[in-house]
């Protein structure tokens, strides 16, 4: 295999982006992911053997590479409890055709991370930060961890040179919505971008209710009440963000409207899960095994074929689908396996 080919799916959508989680586990227990009364300690997550190794990921990535992707995200869980998280970005960002090397973490252990983690040269992180209020942020998490612990770790990633970070909030409903106003103007104030999440209803798990879903437009309006905002038009077709730039020049802000707004035209996501099944959505009832192969001797050509299969076959839209809630297939995955 040498040239880089463009492989389009049914709706002739390229395959661009790869979202790998590294792990299953989280050190936070967010309601709206991996809620307590689900992931208590009675619940099986994938046993070592099943993990696919670095080697075993940087193999995957060579191939994907190869197939049109131009940008990796490390998720999980939590990323950085996988052990030796550095040395598999290491591997990753020595690839020639990698524009983009990211990691989306809850930031609870960045700090102790962060200078690893830019010296084996991950380009950017992504930081979840739900509230800057220390009794809403400790609710949210499941497991009442500080909130000084994940802003001192978004200063390391700053000062390590992984900025400008960008901060991902969920609003939901009556737990942090009040507080999205004090969140922007943390994040104006510090230059990270902001990125204001609908909440969805991934996985099985967390009893999602509509009415506990804070629209975009809502939340823009509240924000545009307190700062004058100007559209940015999008960097490219089906961005997943839509977003505001300051007027006073102070930076911008993010909405993330999945629910409302959905962007499944211009989806160009394929994720790894930990275990090495490749789905073809966020909202996917099974995926591709690819361990048979990597662990069975085949070769690179015979993954850039199946996954060439897999992604021509693609059909994947569920966000615009959302009211046929009933599909056949088995229940969704959740998103702590899949990643965010
Ligand atoms: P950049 O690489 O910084 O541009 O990130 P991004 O804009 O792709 O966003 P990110 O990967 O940080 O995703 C932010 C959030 O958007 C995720 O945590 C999800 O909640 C949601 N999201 C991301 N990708 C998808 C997707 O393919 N489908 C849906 N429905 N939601 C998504
Ligand atoms: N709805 C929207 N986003 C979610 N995430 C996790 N669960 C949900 C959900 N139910 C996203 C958040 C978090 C990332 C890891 O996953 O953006 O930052
Ligand atoms: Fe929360 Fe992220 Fe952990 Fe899910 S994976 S529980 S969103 S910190
Ligand atoms: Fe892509 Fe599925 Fe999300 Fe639509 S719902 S944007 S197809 S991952």
């Amino acid at each position: 295999m040498s040239r880089q080919v463009q492989v389009l799916d049914q709706f002739s959508r390229p395959l661009r982006d790869l979202r790998v989680s590294v792990t299953d586990r989280c050190n936070f227990r967010c309601q709206y992911c991996m809620p307590r009364e689900v992931f208590g300690p009675g619940f099986k997550f994938l046993p070592h053997a099943e993990v696919l190794s670095f080697e075993e990921i940087e193999v995957v990535v060579r191939v994907l590479l190869r197939l049109g992707v131009t940008k990796v995200r490390l998720t999980g869980g939590e990323p950085l409890l996988r052990r030796e998280l550095p040395s598999l970005v290491a591997k990753l960002a020595q690839l020639p055709a990698l524009g983009d090397l990211a990691m989306t973490t809850n930031g609870l252990l960045l700090s102790r991370f962060a200078g690893a983690l830019a010296e084996s040269g991950l380009h950017r992180v992504t930081v979840s930060l739900d509230s800057v209020d220390p009794g809403v942020f400790s609710e949210m998490n499941g497991v009442g961890a500080n909130l000084q612990s994940v802003l001192d770790g978004i200063e390391a990633a700053v000062a390590a040179g992984l900025g400008p970070v960008k901060l991902n909030c969920v609003v939901r409903r009556g737990l942090n919505d009040d507080g999205i106003v004090e969140l922007a103007d943390f994040a104006r104030r510090r230059g990270h971008v902001l990125r204001l999440i609908e909440y969805m209803d991934v996985g099985e798990s967390h009893g999602w209710r509509l009415d506990e879903v804070v629209p975009s437009a809502e939340v823009i309006a509240r924000i545009s009440a307190r700062w004058e905002l100007q559209p940015v038009p999008p960097l490219y077709p089906g961005e997943v963000a839509t977003r505001f730039r300051y007027r006073d020049g102070t930076g911008e802000v993010g909405v993330i409207s999945s629910v409302s707004t959905p962007f499944c035209g211009g989806c160009t996501r394929l994720r790894l899960a930990a275990d090495g099944q490749l789905h073809t959505c966020l909202f996917s009832r099974g995926g591709l095994d690819l361990r048979p192969v990597l662990r069975g001797g085949g070769g690179e050509e015979e993954l850039a074929s199946l996954i060439t299969g897999l992604w021509r076959q693609r059909r994947d839209r569920y966000s615009e689908e959302r009211s046929r809630q009933s599909e056949p297939g088995g229940p969704k995955v959740e998103m702590s396996y899949l990643g965010g």
